[in-house]
């Protein structure tokens, strides 16, 4: 008797469970297509308010990686202000690893490195904070930084405590040194001291996608790193572009897979190139950290980060992570990638992998799209309508290594 109510105990449980899992899941509105995989949006995230939609700003390791100093964070800050990248919604200016000296202090706490940032972190802080952003730190779920700084690993509370002193507002936690201590373990101990301080602080987990994060960091953090290090080169950037598209599934509001932060800007790709990054990475819900010289961008990086057309796909209020819907052609290198948005509309991008040009052709069923849908095209790098009414496929001719970004309108809903 007493094990046949344990058993529908159990059942009972279960049966609750999932129908809890599952109301939680339709209570948002998603894309009734279903060649998009939604099953797990946003049903693990954490509950710190923040990562509505993926993050946006700027982060000092791509560019400067050790070489930063507090001159160079408070110039950033002016510039991103002062060029409208701000306004655009970069706001988080974070300071990679090196801020801080090599040893604790006599109490233990963590010290910034005095030639660096010799009026410490908390006046750098206020100076942020004076222009209207918000600044992020950086610290390691282990016993150093990657760079051989003090890391938080069993210092995470005073080390939590000491960043909402000084009024930060996220933090980028590393996985060096970190003794083979499991990362759920270590990533939700800094979580756990984050929320204890009472601070809302943005938590970005960069665990480089070793234990497969997407699919248990969003109880954790509002993102995950799903790969190691970006690269300023082509083949690191479609190679990271792949990997992140695995985990789609499990990206939504208050979570994000991360394929780590832009190149666009540091001279290592094409302009071609660069607008392939950042139309994939908008597309994928990816966060747009920018990781080159703000204080010195060339009219052709600044075009590319300031398409506000791009930036709303990345910041649609669905926030649904477009995948990889179709490769074509020689070594699939005709590809469509695409995913739904808000109000009904599609995003396309038609993305050439060839090295020499090509007409790419974008089916709407593959793109979750009754064939009969007539649809108005608009051309996101050109700012204009390239059709106002498609229906089936829609063409276009790709350079090699570029794409082209649309946004795909039902005509009725357009007007609505
Ligand atoms: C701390 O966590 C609780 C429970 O998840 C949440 O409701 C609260 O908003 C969090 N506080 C902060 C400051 O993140
Ligand atoms: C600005 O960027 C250009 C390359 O785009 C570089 O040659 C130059 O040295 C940079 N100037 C400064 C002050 O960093
Ligand atoms: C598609 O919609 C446009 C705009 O509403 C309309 O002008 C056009 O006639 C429609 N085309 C078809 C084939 O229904």
């Amino acid at each position: 008797m007493a094990k046949k109510s344990n058993w529908s105990c159990v059942r009972l449980t279960v049966i609750l469970y999932v129908y809890a899992a599952t109301v939680a899941v339709t209570a948002r509105v998603l894309p009734s297509a279903d060649i998009y995989d939604t099953s797990k949006y946003g049903i693990l995230e954490l509950e710190n308010g923040l990562a509505q939609t993926p993050q946006m700003g700027w982060n000092s390791w791509n560019f400067f990686r050790c070489k930063t100093d507090e001159k160079v964070i408070r110039e950033t800050a002016d510039a991103l202000v002062t060029t409208g990248l701000a306004k655009l919604g970069y706001v988080y200016v974070t300071i990679d690893d090196c801020w801080s000296g090599l040893e604790r202090n006599s109490e233990g706490d963590m010290v910034p490195d005095s030639k660096a940032f010799p009026s410490g972190i908390k006046a750098l802080a206020d100076y942020v904070h004076s222009k209207g952003l918000k600044i992020g730190i950086y610290s390691d779920a282990g016993l150093y930084t990657c760079q051989l700084r003090p890391g938080s690993l069993k210092h995470e509370n005073d080390d939590a405590s000491l960043f909402a002193s000084w009024g930060i507002d996220y933090l980028k936690y590393d996985n060096c040194f970190n003794l083979g201590i499991d990362p759920k373990e270590r990533f939700s101990l800094m979580r756990d001291a984050l929320n204890a301080t009472g601070r809302t602080i943005f938590y970005s987990l960069c665990e480089w996608g070793l234990d497969d994060p997407a699919l248990w960091a969003g109880k954790i953090g509002n993102s995950w790193r799903t790969t190691d290090d970006i690269k300023d080169t082509w083949e690191s950037m479609t190679g990271i572009a792949d990997i992140n598209d695995k985990w789609a599934a499990y990206a939504g509001p208050g979570g994000w897979n991360d394929p780590d932060m832009l190149e666009v800007g540091n001279g290592g790709m094409t302009y071609q190139e660069y607008r392939s990054h950042f139309s994939i990475w908008a597309l994928m819900k990816a966060p747009l950290i920018i990781g080159c010289d703000v204080r010195n961008m060339t009219a052709e990086t600044y075009e590319i980060l300031a398409n506000e057309e791009v930036i709303s796909v990345n910041q649609d209020p669905l926030g649904v992570q477009g995948t990889k819907v179709h490769a074509y052609g020689p070594d699939g290198c005709y590809q469509i990638w695409a995913g739904p948005l808000s109000r009904k509309r599609t995003v396309t991008v038609l993305w050439n992998r060839c090295s020499k040009a090509a007409t790419i052709t974008a089916e709407w069923d593959t793109m979750g799209l009754e064939s009969s849908t007539n649809a108005s095209v608009r051309d996101l790098w050109k700012h204009e309508y390239v059709s106002l009414s498609s229906t089936k496929s829609f063409s276009a001719k790709v350079e090699a290594h570029a794409s082209e970004m649309y946004v795909l309108a039902p005509a009725a809903s357009e007007a609505a």
